[in-house]
Formats: structure tokens, sequence, C-alpha cells
């Protein structure tokens, strides 16, 4: 069955006095894949069990191929839903954990061990139909936790963090196989994720929630490139959020912004701005010059430390006025100019700088961002 397009309409959730999903608006078009990122709480599991029929919204609407579900109980919608656990059957095998929403559904014997065979080759399992779930490891577990779930043919999957329980190698080939299966079979995948990097590396879009709001919907280069709000910024991967005083437009398509005594050109985001506003860039983007270059945006700092973590260095400056920042230099088996202590020249340049209006209502702080 073709189809599987999601709309979810002025959304809203409440648990007694906590407002679980705060008005959501999103469109998921047929065989896309679509995370929910946010940190714990913010209302990402409750979404999904409201689009799988488990909870009944307050307010709002769920449009499934345009008809709304609002009275159509959970069997009924064409979605299933893949959960952490995996909640598969220990006394039942591997082919009997999958086939187990056939029993309800008009097909024979023989169709049954055929769509089980086919699912299980969906997801390579093959061979091991006659084992049970503690015979297997976490991540042939999870697969057949999704062969559970495709072989009734949603057009909608819903996915609960399938890959939390998994070690972080197991994680990032999983997270590989699941993008290239879910182009296969072509149905939305509606994926819910804490991890940034994993929404980042699977979605066509995804949104970027807090609060049971949506700060900001796109594709992973656009919440990562072109974040809204200092929020965004902040929980996708590492950036190098700073205070400063805005100017508004400088004539030549950017804006003054005043980082303590000094004067930079940020190229990016509300050139208009003015006032108490935040700078953003990201680590791979700052320069780090010799002690005393000149040129656009060059502030004078002090190394203050550095990491080194494989692939790159991760050198933090403190800046003269007052911050400190971070800044990826590549690996490139050299050994670095950038001692702790050395004072240097960084340039943060204009194309890279983005300003973001400080919003009326601070986001709270998201978690750690892990190191991508
Ligand atoms: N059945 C419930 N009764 C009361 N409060 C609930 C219930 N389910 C969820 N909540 C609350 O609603 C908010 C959102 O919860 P939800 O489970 O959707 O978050 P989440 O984004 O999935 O978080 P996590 O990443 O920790 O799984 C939380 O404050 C949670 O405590
Ligand atoms: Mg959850």
């Amino acid at each position: 069955m073709a189809g599987g397009e999601v709309r979810l309409v002025d959304l809203v959730k409440r648990f007694a006095d906590v407002t679980a999903v705060a008005g959501i608006n999103l469109e998921m078009p047929p065989g896309e894949f679509f995370s929910l990122l946010g940190p714990s709480g913010c209302g990402k599991t409750t979404t999904l069990r409201l689009i799988a029929g488990f909870e009944r919204p307050d307010e709002g609407q769920i449009l499934l191929d345009g008809i709304d579900m609002a009275e159509v109980p959970p069997h009924k919608r064409n979605v299933n839903t893949v959960f952490q656990n995996y909640a598969l059957f220990p006394h039942l095998t591997v082919e009997e954990n999958v086939g187990f929403g056939l029993r309800y559904k008009n097909v024979t014997k023989q169709e049954a061990r055929r769509k089980i065979a086919e699912a299980l080759s969906l997801v390579r399992l093959e061979g091991l139909g006659r084992r049970r779930p503690s015979q297997l490891s976490c991540g042939q577990q999870q697969r057949v936790a999704l062969a559970r779930a495709l072989i009734l043919n949603p057009a909608v999957l819903l996915l609960d963090e399938p890959l939390g329980a998994l070690d972080a190698k197991l994680r990032k080939a999983l997270q590989i196989e699941l993008k290239a299966l879910q182009e296969e079979v072509g149905i939305t995948f509606i994926y819910v994720t804490h991890d940034q990097e994993e929404a980042l590396t699977m979605s066509d879009r995804l949104a970027v929630m807090s609060n049971g709001r949506v700060e900001q919907v796109g594709t992973p280069s656009e919440v990562y490139e072109e974040p809204r709000t200092a929020y965004v910024a902040d929980f996708l991967g590492v950036s190098n959020l700073m205070d400063a005083q805005a100017a508004g437009p400088n004539g030549s398509g950017g804006c003054r912004v005043r980082l303590g005594e000094f004067e930079l050109v940020a190229g990016q985001g509300e050139l208009d701005a003015r006032g108490t506003a935040k700078v953003v860039i990201r680590p791979e983007r700052v320069r780090l010059q010799p002690q005393g270059t000149a040129g656009e945006n060059c502030i004078p700092g002090m190394v203050e430390r550095v990491v080194y973590v494989g692939a790159t260095m991760q050198v933090f400056v403190h800046l003269a006025p007052g911050q400190t920042l971070q800044s990826w230099v590549p690996n490139q088996g050299e050994a670095l100019p950038y001692a702790q202590g050395t004072p240097v020249t960084v340039q943060l340049p204009s194309g890279a700088l983005r300003v973001l209006a400080t919003s009326p209502s601070e986001a709270p702080a998201a978690e750690p961002a892990t190191t991508a």
C-alpha cells in the first residue's frame, strides 16, 4: 500500500500539570526519513505514541494520508512501532516473533512462511529463525524487532531510540543499515533520538524539539549550518556561542557585531539584529593564525588547552574579550604549533559567523554535546 504521509496539526498532549507536547505542527511526505531530536523529556516519545494511537491528543489533529485519526484505534492505523527495548517474546523463536502480527491477519500458513522468510532476509537474519531472542546478540534482537514491524507492511514506521541499547560501533553500523533499509522499503520512518549525530547522519529532515515544541525543522545541513536559535546551535553538535552586541547591517551584506572591544562582521543569521545578541561559529570554522596576524574578524587570544582526539586537535582558546572558544584543527600528522600558553590570533571568518537575536524564552541547557 502506497502512502505514508503524516501531518500533525497544533498537537497538544498534557499529563496532569505537564504539557508533554505543546502545539506541534509537522508535515512528513511519504517515504521520508524524519527524526525527532531533542533532550530527555522534550516530548519525543509522547509524540510517537500519539501518532501510533497509544495516547489521545488533548488538542489538534493527526492525519495519516489525509485522514483524521481521531476515531481510529491503534490497530487500525497503518502504522507500526519499534520500541527501544525491542519487546520481543522470549518464549517464541525468531520466526514466531517476526510472524506474530500475521496471526491476526488473513494469511495462509504458506503465505506467512514466505513473508517471514522475506522479512528475515530484509534484515539479514536468514538462518537464525529457529533461535530464541536470548540466543541472539543485541544487534540481532534489534533486527528481529524491525522485521516484526515491517512484516505488516505499514505505511509509516515509528522508531523510538531503536539503537539506544547498542554500543557505539554497532550503533554506527546499524545507522547506515537502517537508512539503506528505509530507502529499500520506501516507507515513512519517524525516528526518535536524543543523539544529534545519529539524527544528522540518517535523516532526510529532522525536527529539533525542546519542551514539547519544535524549535526548527529542516534538512541536516540546514539545521546544522543555519540554526535559527541559540538552543538549536548548541544542541546540534559543538558550537561556540558568545554574547555580543549587534549594530545592524554594515552596508555590504553583513551585520556589525561587537565582542568586547572588538568590532566584527557576521555574514550569517539575522543580519539586521540590534542590541543584545549571540554570535555562533562552529569549531571547524575557527582559524588559528600566528600572533599579530591582521585581517577581518581577527581577535587576539591565548591557547588554554589542546585536546588530542585522533582525527582532529581540539584547541581551546581564551579570547581577549573574555570568552573561551574551541577550534578544531585537522590532524595532518605534524606537531601543532599551538602549545598551551601560546599567544595566537583567532580569525572568525565572517561567512561562518552567525548572529542570533536573543530570544525572550532562553532555552534550557541541552545535554552535553558529543564531539563528532
Ligand atoms: N504517562 C505519563 N504521565 C505523566 N507524565 C508523563 C507521562 N508520559 C510522559 N510524561 C511526561 O511528559 C514529558 C515528555 O515525556 P516523553 O516521554 O515524551 O519525553 P522524551 O522526549 O521521549 O524523553 P526521553 O528522551 O527521556 O525518552 C516528560 O516531562 C514526562 O515526564
Ligand atoms: Mg522517550
